[in-house]
Parts: C-alpha cells; sequence; structure tokens
C-alpha cells in the first residue's frame, strides 16, 4: 500500500481472532529497531514480547491480545517516552503492513508483574497484538483534527 493510505488505514484493534506467527513477531521486532530514538542511545531500551497466557491474564487492559510488546527503558525521561511513542508507531504501521490488528497501550503498564522486565528497566510504552478478521483501508481524516497553526 502507498504511504500515507497506510498511515490513514492504521487504526486501534481491540479484539484478536488469534496469535501471530513467530516470524510475524521478529518483522515487528525488526520495525522496532528501525525506530528512532533520541541521541541514538538504542541500549537504553528494551523489547519484551509477552505470550505467556498465564503473564498475560495478570495484566490489565489488554482485551484477548495474545501478545503484547512492552518498550522498556532506563530512566525513562521525557525523550525516552517520545522515543517509545515512535518506536511504537513503527510497530503499528509494520504489523498493519502484515494485515495484524495492534493497539497503542498504556493501561496494561503498572500491571505487568515483577520478574517479566529486565532488571533496571522501566516499561514505558506496549503494543496490544494479534490476527484480526478486521480489513485496513484509508480512512476519511479531517485535517483540522489537531487545530494547526502555520507560521510563514
Ligand atoms: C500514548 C497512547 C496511549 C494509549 N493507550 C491506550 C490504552 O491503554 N488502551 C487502549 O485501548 N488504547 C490506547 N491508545 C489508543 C488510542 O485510544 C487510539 O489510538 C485513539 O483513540 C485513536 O484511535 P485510532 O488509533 O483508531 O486512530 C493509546 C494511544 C496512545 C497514543
Amino acid at each position: 500500500m502507498e504511504t500515507l493510505d497506510m498511515i490513514k488505514s492504521r487504526k486501534a484493534i481491540r479484539h484478536y481472532t488469534g496469535q501471530i506467527s513467530d516470524e510475524q513477531l521478529q518483522t515487528l521486532i525488526l520495525a522496532a529497531n528501525a525506530g528512532p530514538v533520541g541521541m541514538g542511545t538504542y541500549t537504553d531500551y528494551r523489547l519484551t514480547a509477552i505470550q505467556d497466557p498465564k503473564i498475560l491474564s495478570q495484566m490489565n487492559g489488554i482485551y484477548d491480545a495474545s501478545t503484547v510488546l512492552v518498550i522498556s527503558v532506563q530512566d525513562p525521561g521525557k525523550m525516552e517516552y517520545v522515543s517509545a511513542g515512535a518506536i511504537a508507531q513503527n510497530i503499528e504501521l509494520a504489523a498493519e503492513n502484515e494485515g495484524i490488528g495492534s493497539n497503542f497501550n498504556m493501561a496494561s503498564i503498572a500491571s505487568i508483574p515483577s520478574g517479566v522486565i529486565p532488571d533496571g528497566f522501566d516499561p514505558v510504552f506496549a503494543v496490544t497484538l494479534g490476527l484480526t478478521d478486521q480489513h485496513f483501508a484509508p480512512r476519511t481524516i479531517p485535517n483540522d483534527r489537531i487545530k494547526t497553526n502555520i507560521v510563514k
């Protein structure tokens, strides 16, 4: 799909019909790694792909996702939160490209059981993932949904 059509087609999917494949997971991890992070300090970040049903059952607000890809950071500040968002956006677009359902998720962060995220890292943002029967088609997005000032 053409890039702008992909961007217009991206949408939150909150119901999933099954588990993504290991190959698809690797594609999403690659997309995350292609994201920009402030100062280029990639070693400050960690990805944790949670697929263990026992752990997922303890997490709030993940709907029926069978994979949650969590972005964690050492000493998170504003720059790290922004970078985590950029990483998550890459994951969402790559998921859409694969026909996978996904959604940004902050609701689950506080409920990730201890021991799941590597020591020294704080989870800041997540993406819920799973197969979907929904289709992606360009949406009509109003140009003024976010009010804009053009200064020139
Ligand atoms: C920072 C951030 C946090 C979000 N957290 C959640 C969440 O915890 N649960 C949820 O269902 N959606 C969450 N969303 C998804 C938004 O609700 C959704 O993107 C927004 O309503 C626009 O819908 P769309 O993605 O279909 O365009 C989050 C989005 C962002 C950017």
